[in-house]
């Protein structure tokens, strides 16, 4: 039989695409929701965040991981975008940036409502999903962005923030990040400070997942075993498939399956394959990975896009999603599983935290001592140890009485 001879390779093709077909009905019901992307960093350094200018439209926009049309091919349904201010903002302007990467994350949604709805809520990501809309969360990459203040910790979970990480590639004042573990930078907190529990505790009290991408090993062990609800690392892939430290050991793993808790897999190159080089089936490896130490509950999705040099060939940017869904139906992942990964574990740990959460409880109050912040740039307004007193009754008096006694009616 000759006929229909030409059909033959199309064929081909429908079997090969048989997991992609499945993949994008799945995700048309429950889309992806990553943990990371940097496409506001993005907007800062290529446009100075002046999203009026025309070559920042996102629909066009073409030189980013990151646009809409992309976004909607990728069948992404949920996305924190990273409120990132570099290290060398420490003790300078990091929270004047940090309000400034919010404002433009918010502005997004504003100028684009029939794209993003920002959402502050686990049930306003599933109210997104019906809605067609990309679910648009605020994540807070680096505890220098708080500068050591419980204050600023709590205005910025007004103004949206939904995660924190503890640090970026710098140690805090509190805690310490991961160059620590590869001997580049000193110990200083040996995981978590006293005040850096009280920054965890106090993320507990408020409702802001605790974000352990970034940290060093030590960090991790003491928030997952402090925070009252399960943590996230946003992004963060498997060590013992990539010895870099930006990764999760197995140890580690162990604790993310007990406490409930979920690592968003990066797709970096970098962390995927430990070389410059990496494609999608890497990537494929790590979810196989968590999956198998952690639980599938365990597995989420945290691309790290516009955050990065380099991507794996096959996730080149978010329209890739549904190629890796693929892979992963290919591998004989369930529905569930896969579903779990794209948003069920997300919005399984983000409910927790938000059950956890006790706004009756009495905020913290305590202050981190002044001689753990450098000063050069800060003033001290509040701290008794600025004046060089030390509380003793009566001494407070003795002190400023030459100055009250100089004082003279103007
Ligand atoms: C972006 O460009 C499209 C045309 O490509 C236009 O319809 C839309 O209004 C522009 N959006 C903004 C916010 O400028
Ligand atoms: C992905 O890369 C690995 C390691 O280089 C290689 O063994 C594998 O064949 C590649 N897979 C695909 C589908 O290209
Ligand atoms: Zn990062």
């Amino acid at each position: 039989m000759w006929t229909g001879w030409w059909l033959w390779p199309l064929v081909a093709i429908c079997a090969a695409d048989e997991f992609r077909d499945l993949a994008v009905r799945i995700m048309q019901d429950t889309p992806v929701i990553d943990g990371h992307n940097d496409l506001p960093w993005q907007l800062l350094t290529l446009f100075n965040n002046q999203l009026r200018d025309p070559g920042a439209n996102l629909s066009s926009l073409a030189q980013t991981h990151t646009n809409i049309p992309k976004l909607k091919a990728g069948l992404v349904g949920g996305q924190f975008w990273s409120a990132y201010v570099p290290c060398d903002t420490q003790n300078r302007d990091a929270v004047k940036r940090t309000l400034e990467q919010i404002d433009v994350i918010q502005r997004m949604c504003q100028m684009y409502p029939e794209t993003f709805a920002c959402v502050t809520t686990s049930s306003g990501i599933r109210q997104a999903f019906r809605d067609g809309k990309v679910a648009s969360l605020v994540g807070v990459e680096g505890g220098h962005s708080v500068d050591s203040s419980l204050g600023v910790l709590r205005a910025l979970h007004h103004l949206g923030m939904r995660y924190l990480t503890l640090t970026h590639s710098c140690n805090t004042p509190w805690a310490d990040n991961w160059l620590v573990d590869t001997g580049d930078d000193k110990a200083e907190s040996q995981g978590l400070s006293p005040f850096g529990q009280s920054v965890v505790k106090e993320m507990n009290r408020l409702g802001v997942m605790v974000d352990l991408a970034h940290v060093s090993v030590a960090t991790m062990k003491a928030a997952l075993k402090l925070s009252r609800a399960p943590v996230i690392f946003s992004h963060s892939s498997a060590y013992s498939l990539c010895p870099h430290r930006r990764n999760v050991p197995d140890d580690v793993l162990q604790l993310v399956k007990e406490t409930g808790s979920l690592v968003m897999v990066n797709f970096y190159s970098d962390y995927v394959s430990c070389s410059a080089k990496a494609n999608l089936s890497q990537v494929a490896d790590h979810l196989d990975y968590i999956k198998k130490v952690a639980g599938a509950a365990a597995v989420g999705f945290g691309g790290d896009f516009d955050g990065v040099s380099r991507l794996p060939s096959g996730l080149e940017d978010v329209s890739k999603y549904p190629d890796l869904v693929a892979e992963l139906l290919r591998r004989q992942w369930t529905e569930a599983e896969v579903k779990g990964a794209l948003a069920e574990n997300l919005l399984r740990v983000f409910e927790a935290v938000e059950e956890a959460s006790s706004l009756a409880q009495a905020p913290g109050e305590e202050p981190i001592p002044l001689s753990q912040l450098e000063a050069s740039c800060r003033t001290s307004y509040g701290y008794s140890e600025a004046l060089g007193l030390r509380l003793q009754p009566g001494a407070l008096l003795v002190a400023l009485a030459p100055l009250l006694l100089s004082l003279r009616p103007l």
